[in-house]
């Protein structure tokens, strides 16, 4: 088993597909993961299971590799119930969840956005590029480089999880170009195509954020590390000035009140 643990992910499954499957039933997508170069026991630090879980997964995997094996089964006490878990994160990690919260409601909004466009006799490109302003200015500048120039940089960034969100910023950016160019020339099938490209990807990126990615790192952060962050945060948020945030969130106030009111 010692041997599987170090072996790269991508392998594994590739050998033995059963583990893609037992893994993807505890919430961890390595399957379709895009990487698949990390190695079998830094998936499972990632993804902190409780020690139970973590025992009954370990010899799953173990029995699917090596299905001749007499593995012991682990004891585990079913009749006690797990609370459920609660993810408490440091001060400036907390920061970066709650502005995915306004980040998160332009994704709950686009699928109206797109409708209306499509409804519409002439593409209102002026909604598209405030859209896209939002997306550049506070999800892309004011939150994803706090991520980059700041977060990111406490831990290795050659961890796989670290390149896989590098590599979802980009693919975002990526769409937000896609979304310009549809608005110029007023396609509304391009501007549609890649709204919800970006959504999709966006709220996947999210959830991995806040339930693995931001919780690992704050488990390797000591107490001095986290007070230089905050303190990096805060700095970064000052050279922008409060009214930028205040001014999207304004922004999606507005959005709100016209499209979410009229389906109400
Ligand atoms: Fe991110
Ligand atoms: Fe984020």
């Amino acid at each position: 088993m010692k041997n599987a643990l170090n072996k790269e992910i991508k392998d594994i499954i590739q050998d033995y597909p059963e583990v893609g499957r037992i893994l993807e039933e505890y919430g961890i997508g390595c399957s379709p993961c895009s990487v698949g170069s990390c190695l079998l026991k830094d998936i499972v630090g990632i993804h902190n299971l409780d020690p139970q879980q973590e025992a009954i997964l370990m010899y799953r995997i173990e029995k699917a590799i090596y299905p001749d094996r007499d593995v012991p089964e682990p004891k585990v006490d079913l009749t006690k119930k797990q609370a459920p878990k609660q993810i408490s994160y440091s001060p400036p990690v907390k920061k970066l969840v709650d502005e995915h919260g306004l980040i998160k409601r332009l994704l709950a909004l686009i699928p109206h956005i797109v409708e209306y466009i499509e409804n519409s006799v002439n593409v209102d490109k002026e909604l598209v590029l405030q859209c896209v302003d939002f997306i550049r200015a506070y999800a892309d500048k004011y939150h994803h480089m706090k991520e980059e120039d700041i977060l990111f940089k406490y831990v290795d960034n050659n961890a796989e999880i670290i390149q896989i969100m590098y590599k979802d910023h980009d693919t975002g950016r990526n769409h937000v170009r896609q979304v310009i160019e549809g608005a110029e020339k007023g396609n509304k099938a391009q501007i549609r195509e890649h709204l919800l490209a970006y959504r999709e990807l966006l709220m996947q990126h999210i959830k991995k954020e806040d339930e693995i990615l931001y919780p690992w790192i704050d488990r390797q952060l000591s107490v001095t590390q986290v007070g230089e962050m905050f303190k990096q945060c805060t700095e970064a948020d000052a050279s922008v000035g409060d009214e930028l945030p205040k001014k999207y969130e304004r922004f999606i106030i507005e959005l709100e009140e016209k499209f979410l009111q009229e389906v109400a």
